[in-house]
């Protein structure tokens, strides 16, 4: 055979992985497989593979008989328009898509290049866990991956899709990523499974129950998003990846815009509704700020009352935080804190600038939140604003009440422009519950308390107080937002801020 012909024919035999059989499994599970995977994700053409020919070391229990060119996962480079990744996809066609050592090394060695020539990685995941016939040689891979998993946290954005199992140990490297998509009914996560669960606690519940992509983006918030199948999943990260930065020293990515940075919008002076108490959307507001449009939300199933995501501001990414008081009234509660604490870390850690957009009546009182730790997850929030060092700009729509005050980027936590549109109440709290605690002899006298009312929201329902004291940059019309906030991240483009020398801070975890 021509030398040429032997490259392909071993080409060929690596791109069968596992062989038709289990590829029509694969197919048949409604899941894609590696290589199809790759090329959905990457664009057409753009995909170089390394480590085609890698085969497993191991000897026992048959091993030695069993090789199969790439050992369960491709990995490589690729561009997503234009822009370069690496990648790694696990192929569940090969032993399950188990973690060999060698398979671990495929891994090591994109997350080592991804680190050293500023590129994000995504991984796909698609794997029975640690390969069972090579012990802790797998393990000792497995650790190796969740080492450089951390080096590269805070250096390359590193996105996971769950789009098969991720069992044991082995969810800790996603764990550790910035970002884990799965998706619907093909995907599940847990550390120990039904059949243990049984056995041990006497529990009964399905893989899909305890941790599919519905439980772990509504209840343990593992998830950042689920997408009914392979294709929308992977059409999503494309999306998500062009508002990511490359790494931590690129800055934002700038992208053609086709919306006109002073484009007023007289919807948004009705916004907010004259009756203090009836919710409104805050999607409606970011989506008219934003570019086209356009915003990825994250974490959309869970803490829904408060917004998490990216938009474009004349074609920059800028990061949003948004209080939603359609759920819970936009109360920020444990959830919510760790929720926007995080979006806030990524953001600061890639130079991303944050938007916040604040109608907060407090904190959820309650004795599960209480419990749950409110005052730790809260203080997780306030740590993150504070850190922050990317431009802040935040606007008050609506309240902005005590605590919740403080910890929504106000200008005490270093935001650097702060803007409040008409409607603003910023205050320690509503007024009736001012006037219950000031006045309460006067509580049993109707006029009394109406009066006390009326005196408390002229002098504290509103952003002038605020104003006066310089807390408010700006009262704006609504109308206005997006010419304002686009304006002012203009100006904080070559926004420069030290933060004294210190190993690192001690964030409440
Ligand atoms: C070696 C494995 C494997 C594994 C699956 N296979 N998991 N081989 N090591 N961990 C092989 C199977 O033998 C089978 O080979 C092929 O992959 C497909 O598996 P099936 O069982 O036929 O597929 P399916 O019915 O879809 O079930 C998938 C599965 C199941 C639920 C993932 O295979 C399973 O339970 N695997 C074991 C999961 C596990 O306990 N892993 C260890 C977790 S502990 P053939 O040749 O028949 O096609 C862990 C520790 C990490 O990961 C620690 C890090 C700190």
């Amino acid at each position: 055979m021509a030398i040429d012909q032997q490259l392909n024919a071993r080409r060929d035999e690596a791109r069968l992985g596992g062989g038709e059989k289990r590829i029509v499994s694969q197919h048949a599970k409604g899941k894609l497989t590696a290589r199809e995977r790759l090329e959905l994700l990457l664009d057409p053409g753009s995909f170089e593979e390394f480590d085609m020919f890698v085969k497993h070391r191991a000897t026992d229990f048959g091993m030695d008989k069993t090789h199969i060119p790439g050992d369960g996962v491709v990995t490589g480079w690729g561009t997503i328009n234009g822009r370069k990744t690496f990648v790694f996809a696990q192929d569940f066609t090969v032993f399950g898509g188990s973690l060999s050592e060698t398979h671990a090394r495929k891994i090591c060695k994109v997350q080592e290049m991804a680190m050293r020539n500023g590129a994000p990685i995504i991984g796909l995941q698609d794997s029975g866990g640690a390969r069972i016939q090579e012990g802790v040689a797998s393990l000792a891979g497995y650790t190796d991956v969740f080492q450089n998993n951390i080096k590269a946290s805070g250096v390359v954005p590193q996105i996971s899709v769950i789009m098969g199992p991720s069992a044991g140990g082995a969810v800790y490297s996603p764990a550790l990523t910035d970002y884990i998509f799965m998706v619907r009914d093909s995907s599940y996560m847990f550390l120990t499974g039904p059949d243990v669960l049984k056995t041990v606690t006497n529990e009964v519940v399905t893989a899909e129950e305890l941790g599919g992509a519905k439980t772990h983006t509504t209840k343990s918030s593992v998830a950042d998003g689920a997408y009914d199948n392979d294709i929308e999943a992977l059409a999503e990260i494309r999306r998500l990846f062009d508002f990511l930065p490359l790494n931590n020293r690129a800055g934002t990515p700038r992208r053609p815009f086709f919306d006109s940075h002073d484009r007023i919008d007289t919807s948004l002076d009705t916004l907010v509704p004259d009756n203090p108490n009836l919710p409104y959307d805050m999607h409606e507001l970011v989506e008219k700020i934003a570019d086209e449009g356009d915003f990825f939300e994250v974490q959309q199933d869970f803490a829904k009352n408060i917004l998490c995501g990216f938009i474009r501001l004349e074609g920059q990414t800028i990061g949003v935080v948004a209080n939603q008081p359609m759920v819970l009234a936009g109360c920020l509660d444990s959830d919510a804190s760790r929720k926007a604490a995080r979006h806030v870390r990524f953001c600061d850690a890639f130079d991303i600038p944050v938007l916040t957009l604040v109608d907060v009546p407090g904190f959820l009182p309650g004795v599960s939140q209480e419990h749950n730790g409110v005052i730790k997850n809260g203080a997780k929030l306030l740590y993150a604003y504070g850190e922050a060092t990317v431009p802040k700009v935040t606007v008050i729509t609506r309240k902005a009440y005590g605590g919740a005050y403080c910890v929504m980027a106000p200008k005490h936590l270093g935001a650097d422009m702060n803007y409040a549109w008409p409607t603003a109440q910023i205050a320690v709290m509503g007024a009736k519950g001012a006037v219950e605690i000031l006045h309460r002899k006067d509580l049993s006298d109707e006029e009394k308390t109406a009066a006390h009312i009326a005196d408390y929201e002229e002098k504290f329902l509103s952003p002038f107080r605020a104003a006066e004291l310089g807390y408010i940059d700006e009262v704006i019309k609504p109308q206005s937002t997006r010419r304002r906030i686009s304006r002012a991240f203009a100006l904080l483009a070559d926004k420069i801020e030290e933060a004294p020398w210190k190993k690192h801070g001690n964030l409440p975890l």
